[in-house]
């Protein structure tokens, strides 16, 4: 049976250089195994007033095949619409945004000019981290944004790129991170990375600091095989990376998820050239090829892989890049030239081995009936051992750690800090130190009550007698786990 796949093909120049693909795909004889679905999606649904910019039958078409081609979307500027591709990621759960940047024959860059060749794969995650877009102003001057990262989102990710390193004979792997920064969050992402690691004892496993990951990646790309990072951190690199390898035209990009996985352009719709038969199809094939691999299609995959190599190394292109000395072609052109060097392989580089795997294994997985939970720990202990509250205020640190502390004394909680933008100001601190309107204050067992099993009531209780004097903005219960802090120190505490 034919394995259907969503097909969309996007905005601006995303019809165009989705024809193309569809070109090459179709003459390979991929439509053989695989039907490709029209859905409705992106600006024009926008324009019809779907805040999702996507339909309910589009969505119900990604759920069943499981498998969706996307060009570029536009997405609307400021108001309430959201960016498709990262609805799409997080609706469907495609927890690993995976990337691979590469030197290719006839695309001139300073590295390629330098002799230096790059090649390494990114694995971002691609779900949690400030994504969650979970935002809200707290006073007239803040706001903040939470930032989610979860040890099974953790490890999904990093057992995806390593599986992936296993399959493509990747010999070290990288976490880039700034968990000297921020020690719990990605302190935790560096954890079980290292703990997922473990099983996976053939690949070497190192971590970065993502700062000098950057300065790294511009100094010496050639260190690298593979680097897994969390999505914000992982969104920035990637684009660095699409920078040493001739621009993100090169970079294909694949959202692997559970359920569904995206297959998809990384660059925009290019309003500026779109309608005029001229776009660069590359990223767009080479995303194509990806999915083909993910399918099972691996005779075909590589077979295109090589057509495209041999092609970029015949000097063809389109007008964005390449030798200026050299006519470009346009859209189609360009596609028929891969067209044309199908069954050939490239001589400046290696070709890829071409298996003899060409029907799909890809099996659909059954649609779940509730929403799956995911989980790591499940064997903690825990218990309150005080709780932090946020106000809105523009009083001075001692005014407030005057009314608060005597508002504590009923119950088992004393005032131990007050902090603003994460910095301690009282009891100790610095007069220098700048505040804004939002104050951290944060109460802890007094002593003789370490041993007190509470719940969560007396912390609310003191929350509520706070409420009568401040705003308060937000509230957290602080808690150990298996004895260690689930929360951090303030800066200077
Ligand atoms: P863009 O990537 O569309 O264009 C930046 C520059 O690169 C332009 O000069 C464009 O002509 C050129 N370019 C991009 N792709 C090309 C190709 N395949 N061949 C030749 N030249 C190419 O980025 P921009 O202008 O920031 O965004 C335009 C629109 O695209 C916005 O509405 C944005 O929201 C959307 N967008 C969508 C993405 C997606 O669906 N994955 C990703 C990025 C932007």
């Amino acid at each position: 049976m034919s394995l259907r796949i969503a097909l969309a093909p996007g905005d601006g120049i995303g019809p165009e250089i989705m024809e193309a693909t569809l070109m090459v795909l179709h003459e390979m004889g991929v439509g053989q195994h695989v039907t490709f679905v029209p859905v409705e999606m992106g600006k024009a649904v926008f324009d019809r007033g779907e805040s999702r910019g996507m339909t309910e039958a589009a969505c119900r078409t990604v759920e069943e095949c499981g498998l969706v081609l996307k060009g570029p979307m536009e997405t609307p500027k400021g108001g309430g619409g959201k960016s498709i591709n990262v609805s799409l990621r997080k609706m469907y759960g495609a927890f690993a945004n995976l990337r691979h940047f590469r030197t290719l024959p006839g695309v001139e860059t300073v590295y390629s000019r330098a002799g230096v060749n790059v090649n390494f794969y990114i694995v971002r995650e691609n779900i949690e981290d400030t994504y969650g877009g979970i935002e809200h102003r707290l006073t007239n001057d803040v706001i903040e944004c939470k930032r989610l990262i979860s040890a099974p989102g953790c490890d999904q990710v990093s057992r995806f790129a390593f599986e992936t390193a296993r399959a493509s004979g990747i010999t070290k792997v990288h976490c880039g991170h700034k968990a000297n920064i921020m020690k719990m969050t990605d302190g935790l992402f560096l954890e079980r990375f290292r703990v997922i690691g473990q099983d996976y004892r053939e690949i070497e496993i190192a971590d970065v600091i993502v700062d000098a990951l950057c300065m790294n990646l511009v100094i010496r790309p050639q260190q690298y095989q593979m680097i897994v990072l969390p999505n914000l951190q992982g969104d920035i690199v990637s684009d660095l990376a699409a920078g040493l390898v001739g621009g993100l035209g090169f970079a294909p990009s694949a959202n692997i998820g559970q359920q569904v996985s995206i297959f998809e352009a990384v660059h925009g719709t290019a309003p500026d050239i779109a309608g005029k038969g001229i776009a660069n199809p590359t990223s767009l094939l080479l995303s194509s090829l990806m999915m083909l691999r993910h399918i099972g299609l691996l005779k075909q995959a590589a077979m295109l892989e090589n057509a495209m190599l041999a092609t970029l190394e015949s000097g063809v292109r389109t007008g964005d890049f390449g030798n200026p000395a050299k006519e470009p072609v346009g859209t189609a052109a360009f596609a028929k030239a891969i067209i044309s060097h199908l069954g050939k392989a490239p001589s400046s580089v290696s070709p890829v081995p071409v298996p003899e795997q060409d029907v799909p294994t890809f099996v659909r997985q059954a649609r779940p009936l509730n929403n799956p939970m995911l989980r790591t720990f499940t064997q903690v202990v825990n218990r309150v051992v005080g709780c932090d509250v946020y106000i809105d205020a523009t009083h001075g640190p001692t005014e407030i750690a005057t009314i608060l502390g005597s508002l504590a004394e009923p119950s088992p909680f004393r005032l131990t800090m007050i902090s603003n933008r994460g910095t301690q100001v009282w009891p100790t601190g610095s007069v220098y130190t700048e505040c804004v309107d939002y104050y951290r204050v944060r109460f802890e067992l007094k002593p003789g009550m370490a041993e007190k099993v509470l719940g969560q009531a007396p912390a609310i209780a003191l929350l509520g007698r706070i409420a009568e004097r401040f705003f308060v903005t937000d509230f957290q219960v602080l808690r150990e786990f298996d004895g260690r802090p689930g929360y951090s120190l303030a800066q200077g505490q």
